[in-house]
């Protein structure tokens, strides 16, 4: 790889040890993966920040780093609100230990919105190169926003948020954003749930793997682009997609499909991933919720009671902004949690099933909380929460 005369030194330990690992740890991914330099980053985002996931050890690790951050870095959900965890039944201990976590992230200089959907509160833009790591977010950053970024693992998203720096490869260059297969989603153009998107995500992500598909045949918004491009996440590897006369890179690539495979995603297929098995608990919010999705919430809750435990998380940032939709929310006994989510905290783990609105949360809540999951919309989930029945129309949604 070219080296900069910044780089060798910052190489050569004059920005202090911590600067020099994690430029080794850049120089090393870059020459696994063909890199020739390294550029510079707009912004980086950080997973591993629940002591869920990162356990004693990963928080010594973080304990012994000893630098700043270079650029703005926004921390994923972490395993608990930290003002209300308490509220969610969180263990002591465990507040104790996610709150040093906490403070050595904090010592490090990133900022604490602990959330997966950082372009809520920080603007990103079309041709940004980023660090982001959190796989939900560098799904969305790709596809709905234009910029730029490789699914980075924790410590290389750390890296590159303390060198300001990312090597050059993968989704850094335009040809290797070409679409390389075709999915025809069948009657699609009528779908709006989310979690119809979620479940469409959850099918193509089994079927495409890490590959960047071009869907066709539906109409999604950005809250559809964001259930789907998470759920794929997920189920698959995919950190890119487009959506012929949608996405802001198809424009680029909808032409140049000839010779791809074309798979199809069948109506009844997507329906098929909606269940309706009583649940213990719902939980929305994954990735956190937008503030039209805190809306829609909002509304279909007017007049009801949560007769049982139903979750929405945010980040703190949209809670704030969008007090009278959460006041709103919580007049039902529902909670609007932020800082975390109902994967990366242990305060689902006490229940036996689970509904949700995500493919994505569809995915993980078996592994990560060891609970049964069903999947419904979000107006299902509602009235599974209220007691009023646990179907609904599937038509026209
Ligand atoms: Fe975000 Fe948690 Fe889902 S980190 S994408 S809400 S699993």
């Amino acid at each position: 790889m070219r080296l900069t005369p910044e780089e060798e030194a910052i190489l050569a330990g004059e920005q202090g040890e911590t600067r020099a690992r994690m430029l080794e740890l850049l120089v090393g991914l870059g020459k696994v993966y063909g890199a020739e330099r390294l550029i510079p980053i707009r912004s980086a985002q950080v997973s591993g920040a629940s002591y869920k996931t990162i356990g004693r050890y990963g928080l010594e690790w973080l304990q012994q780093l000893d630098a700043r951050v270079a650029v703005p870095t926004v921390l994923n959900p972490v395993g608990m609100d930290r003002d209300r965890w308490r509220e969610m039944g969180i263990d002591p201990g465990f507040a104790k230990a996610q709150e040093e976590v906490i403070a050595a992230y904090r010592r490090l200089g990133l900022a604490l919105e602990c959330t997966c959907t950082p372009y809520y509160l920080y603007m990103t833009r079309y041709g940004d190169h980023l660090a982001w790591s959190e796989s939900s977010a560098v799904v969305y950053a790709n596809s709905v926003i234009g910029a730029r970024t490789n699914r980075e693992g924790g410590p290389g998203a750390l890296a590159a948020a303390i060198t300001g720096r990312t090597p050059e490869y993968g989704l850094h260059l335009i040809p290797n954003r070409r679409p390389q297969l075709v999915v025809r989603v069948e009657n699609g153009a009528p779908l709006h749930d989310p979690a119809l998107f979620g479940a469409i995500g959850y099918l193509a992500g089994k079927l495409v793997g890490g590959q960047i598909p071009l869907f066709e045949g539906i109409s999604p918004g950005r809250d559809q682009l964001k259930a789907l491009g998470a759920a794929m996440a997920a189920s698959g590897s995919v950190a890119l997609f487009h959506v012929a006369g949608i996405t802001p890179e198809a424009r680029i690539f909808s032409y140049d499909t000839a010779g791809l495979e074309v798979i199809t995603v069948e109506r009844k297929e997507i329906e098929a991933v909606l269940g309706d098995t009583p649940v213990e608990a719902v939980a929305l919010g994954c990735p956190h919720c937008s503030p039209d999705e805190l809306g829609t919430i909002a509304s279909l809750l007017a007049g009801k009671v949560a007769r049982i435990p139903l979750y929405v998380f945010a980040s703190r940032g949209v809670i704030e902004r969008h007090r009278r939709e959460v006041a709103a929310i919580e007049s039902s006994g529902a909670r609007v949690f932020a800082d975390t989510c109902m994967v990366v905290s242990p305060a689902m783990d006490r229940f036996r099933s689970i509904m949700v609105n995500s493919g994505k949360a569809f995915a993980y809540v078996p592994g990560m909380c060891g609970a049964a999951v069903r999947l419904g919309t979000t107006e299902e989930c509602i009235r599974v929460a209220t007691g009023e029945g646990t179907e609904g129309s599937r038509n026209g949604r």
